[in-house]
């Protein structure tokens, strides 16, 4: 054998050495960057949006929403009972059902809350106690492992023991309530109620990222 065939048979020997060797590594590679792919950060579709929900009697409460709306760019549904309530007669039935903790009946509510979080319920007090409405849609087990939050509005007064107490039961229903806006509106204009839901939020903002413009 010449000295020249030795150095071609070296080189074509570790040039196969060398193919080999890569190619072995090949499905580590891929691996690798399937995994980055697979670490990638959820797109914006896949993120969790902030729920609004609200129920009204009188209307303040769809003035709370919809100014809620405005700040968090997010979604608004009413809770709706099955039968409309108005004057004195929704008064009383509203006021019963608070009195002897009755259920309202509502209609379906029919929205997927799966991709729902945080999720804000506005609702006015009854008698003291969040209206029925609103605590009776609060059973529903969907809202389990949830961020919520309630905005109660009201006339006068609300007892921050009746709020703890309200909180403990629910907690014991698996619902965490995360906070509890007071919105005193007795006698306030449309716009007075904006700005009251704008100095809550300021005082307490629930998503960080936009706690400068809130
Ligand atoms: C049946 C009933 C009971 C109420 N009880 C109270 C109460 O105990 N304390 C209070 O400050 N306001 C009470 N209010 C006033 C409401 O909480 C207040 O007007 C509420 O903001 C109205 O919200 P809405 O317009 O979205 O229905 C009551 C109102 C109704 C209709």
């Amino acid at each position: 054998m010449t000295n020249h065939t030795i150095v071609r048979n070296t080189r074509a020997i570790w040039g196969a050495f060398i193919v080999l060797f890569c190619c072995s590594l090949a499905p580590f590679f891929y691996q690798g960057l399937a995994g980055a792919q697979s670490t990638q950060p959820a797109t914006e579709s896949q993120q969790e949006q902030p729920l609004i929900l609200y129920y009204t009697l009188t209307g303040k409460n769809k003035i709370i929403a919809s100014e809620l709306k405005n700040l968090l760019s997010c979604d608004v549904e009413e809770i709706k009972t099955a039968s409309v309530r108005s004057g004195i007669w929704g008064f009383i039935v509203s006021g019963y059902e608070n009195i002897f903790n009755k259920d309202a009946e509502l209609q379906p509510f029919t929205r997927d809350l799966t991709g729902a979080n945080p999720i804000l319920i506005c609702t006015p007090l009854w008698m003291q106690k969040i209206s029925s409405p609103a605590r009776t849609f609060l059973k529903n087990p969907a809202l389990k492992g949830k961020d919520i939050y309630l905005f109660v509005s009201f006339n006068g007064h609300w007892g921050e023991d009746k709020e703890e107490e309200y909180k403990k039961e629910l907690a014991a229903q698996g619902i965490h309530i995360k906070g509890i806006y007071r919105m005193v509106i007795g006698g306030k204009t449309e716009d007075d109620i904006k700005k009251e839901v704008i100095k809550q939020l300021e005082k307490k903002p629930i998503i960080q990222k936009t706690a400068t413009a809130l």
